[in-house]
């Protein structure tokens, strides 16, 4: 294997003629580093990376993401390679629901619809009776009879926010996201004080007191299409800093502020999963075709139930 490196903007032609000649497709989450996302033939939310992945004719799919999404479109592809440019790339909402604890946690409650959020492992999905994404949630909520029972992982506070505009009772499995629990609602308050025209807008992986002052709440892709849309020109965004580049990307003349953490040695809020993938890593697992996302026949054959659930919703 070849370690040499080749510097910034040879690794970037590099990756383009790899992808070309490998036939190779690009998926990137919107916290992906900048230079990921101009490389990603697709770019979005954790839906639209699960639907590019059902549609992608490619042999070899690159996710650049973290592991859970790697093996969502290793799920929806058995037959394809999967590869992400580092399987180290995990998720602290994934990791909050060990697959031993939640079967227990299952049998101690039967009778319960479980309604698991993609960002769980592929054990857990194979658990579920349907997946959901944080854009999808609420409908895949109301998709569920309303005399049945329900049971939601990993994310307690994506959760409770369900509970709210649902009006569903359910079970809440005891998970978080470190990214999204590290705002400090205390900061927020003074950054709105001293920004009196701007709106806060805040994903639903945020806690509760966080999304009570929020003026829109919403999943990536939402929080990008509202800040498209509405009048205002500044915006304090509760949700990992990689949306903003594309933000300032689509809206230049708009300015968008990352909510600030509790943490005072960091001014914004970035998951350290997501942003262990690089340019350098990006290209070595193109050229080696490695690591793959490799998985259990048996898991893939159930969790894919619960995922094209998912996707027949729309
Ligand atoms: P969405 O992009 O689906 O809103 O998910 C956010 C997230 O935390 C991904 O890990
Ligand atoms: Fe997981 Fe949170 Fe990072 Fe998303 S931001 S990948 S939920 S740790």
């Amino acid at each position: 294997m070849n370690k040499s490196i080749p510097n910034k903007t040879d690794l970037i032609k590099e990756i383009i003629s790899l992808k070309k000649k490998k036939k190779a497709v690009i998926l990137a989450h919107y916290y992906q580093n900048s230079e990921i996302q101009e490389l990603a033939d697709f770019l979005g939310d954790s839906l639209y990376l699960a639907q590019c992945a059902k549609k992608v004719t490619s042999d070899i799919i690159v996710l650049a993401g973290v592991h859970f999404m790697g093996e969502t479109a290793k799920i929806i592809n058995p037959q394809k390679k999967v590869l992400v440019p580092d399987l180290k790339a995990g998720c602290s909402l994934s990791d909050s629901c060990p697959p031993d604890k939640f079967k227990k946690y299952i049998e101690r409650h039967p009778g319960h619809n479980i309604v698991t959020y993609i960002n769980c492992s592929a054990e857990i999905k194979s658990l579920s009776t349907i997946v959901c994404t944080s854009s999808n949630a609420k409908k895949v909520i109301n998709s569920i009879p309303k005399n049945e029972k329900i049971i939601f992982a990993p994310d307690k506070n994506l959760g409770k926010y369900l509970i709210r505009e649902t009006g569903r009772k359910m079970k809440l499995w005891d998970g978080s996201c470190v990214v999204h629990e590290a705002f400090s609602l205390e900061k927020i308050i003074n950054l709105i004080k001293k920004y009196p025209q701007a709106k806060f807008i805040a994903h639903p992986e945020s806690e509760s007191p966080v999304l009570e002052i929020a003026n829109f709440i919403g999943s990536t892709s939402e929080l990008l299409n509202f800040v498209q849309k509405d009048l205002s020109h500044t915006y304090i965004v509760a949700t990992e800093s990689g949306i903003l580049y594309e933000m300032k990307k689509k809206c230049p003349n708009k300015i968008f502020i990352p909510a600030p953490v509790d943490d005072d040695t960091c001014a914004c809020s970035e998951c350290s999963f997501m942003k262990m993938n690089t340019l350098e890593k990006l290209y070595f697992c193109l050229k080696n075709e490695d690591p793959e996302i490799i998985l259990p026949n048996d898991i893939i054959d159930k969790s894919i139930i619960p995922i094209e659930k998912m996707l027949a919703l729309g």
